[in-house]
């Protein structure tokens, strides 16, 4: 058997007429710049997050970088963020020519620790970023009171949490503004690149509109500086015809998620932990093994194909050396990206891959006798 890290032929076949008719339909009129489908998905897809305010984007880190900038975030500036996601985040900080400042990450969800945030607010401090890495959304309350406290706006990475939910509220509608991408393999995805920004502001949204299209509210009129960060219409016809059966994608994949859970029960991994008070929608399966590269390697020769999200941890990214971070600043964060692997995980996966990978785990421990997880760090249980 061979099982992908992620597989949507299965996704599009039943699509494709409806994709294919939008195409003609767009083509036909040659309306191909922020048209009827633009526009009918900055509807679609705010209301789908319960905001009030939808703009269709180029990708998730112009998303990111424009409600930066249309919040006037920029030099001198800092933002406090995680170096555990993709390094998007961080870009669009430091596009916007601020500098991005790191907290450490919670253990057990790898996202961020929202405790650790109020000692890094200084008075350069003027947002924080949080990430609602793998689906699932980051603990907001804590963090909103926070950030009210010292007059920080509060942007969601939202790039890998569509559909999530915290305290039954959607991402996309938590804090001041939320970047979104569509990505094609994200549990909303393009067939090229797509982003979203939603936010309840309107001022915040109309510079934001404003910005995706080089600053300029009527042609060739620039009032502000902006840039070329808009949603094409091909795209948004896709996204229109995948949006609908959005919800269903997501139960598919937590239903998966509940059956890895059960037949990696009792293997010596940890298994994603879903906060209670959170809907996981699980755009990735991490689990966790100190044995993460052997067992990688051994899944590979099996056909089964895994990932690492992430790595390296941004603050060690060659790129971000001037930043000043050394090796051991982010504990937490630095222990996940040497145990963390992404299992297979889409909608479309089958029972009987799941069964395949589990059972393989499994096999992996027994035949290394390995029955314990041996974590060093006894805060990763
Ligand atoms: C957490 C996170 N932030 C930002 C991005 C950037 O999105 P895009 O690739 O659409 O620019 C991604 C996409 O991979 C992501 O996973």
């Amino acid at each position: 058997m061979n099982v992908p890290l992620v597989d949507l032929r299965k996704q599009y076949a039943p699509l494709k007429d409806q994709i294919f008719a939008g195409f003609e339909k767009a083509l036909d009129g040659m309306q191909l710049f922020l048209g009827e489908n633009v526009q009918q998905l900055e509807k679609e897809f705010s209301q789908f997050c319960g905001a009030s305010y939808g703009i269709g984007v180029s990708d998730g880190t112009t998303a990111l970088h424009i409600i930066l900038r249309a919040m006037n975030i920029g030099p001198g500036d800092e933002v406090i963020t995680v170096a555990h996601t993709f390094i998007a985040t961080v870009e669009a900080i430091l596009l916007a020519g601020a500098t991005p400042v790191f907290v450490d990450i919670d253990p057990d969800t790898c996202l961020m620790d929202v405790s650790q945030v109020e000692a890094k607010i200084t008075p350069r401090t003027k947002a924080v970023l949080p990430v609602h890495l793998y689906g699932q959304t980051v603990d907001m309350d804590p963090l909103l009171e926070v950030a009210a406290r010292y007059g920080l706006r509060v942007v969601e990475d939202a790039c890998q949490a569509h559909g999530a939910e915290y305290k039954g509220r959607k991402a996309g509608s938590l804090a001041d503004a939320a970047g979104f991408s569509f990505y094609f393999s994200k549990n909303l995805g393009a067939y090229g690149e797509g982003g979203f920004i939603t936010t309840n502001d309107s001022d915040l949204a109309l510079k934001m509109r404003m910005i995706r299209d080089h600053g300029s509210g009527a042609r060739y009129h620039h009032d502000m500086l902006g840039l070329n960060g808009r949603l094409d219409e091909l795209q948004a016809v896709v996204l229109r015809v995948k949006l609908p059966h959005l919800e269903d994608w997501n139960g598919q994949r937590r239903t998966h998620a509940n059956l890895y859970g059960k037949l990696l029960s009792a293997a010596p991994v940890v298994t994603p932990i879903a906060h209670s008070n959170n809907f996981h929608v699980y755009h990735l399966y991490v689990i966790k093994t100190p044995q993460r590269d052997e067992l990688q390697a051994w899944l590979k020769s099996q056909n089964i194909f895994t990932g690492i999200h992430y790595p390296i941890p941004l603050h060690l990214q060659k790129s971000m050396e001037f930043l000043g971070y050394q090796k051991g600043d982010l504990p937490a964060t630095e222990q996940a990206a040497t145990q963390i692997l992404s299992l297979p995980m889409y909608a479309d996966l089958e029972n009987d891959q799941i069964e395949y990978v589990a059972a393989a785990v499994k096999n992996f421990f027994e035949a290394n006798q390995i029955s314990e997880p041996q974590f060093e760090n006894a805060n990763v249980s």
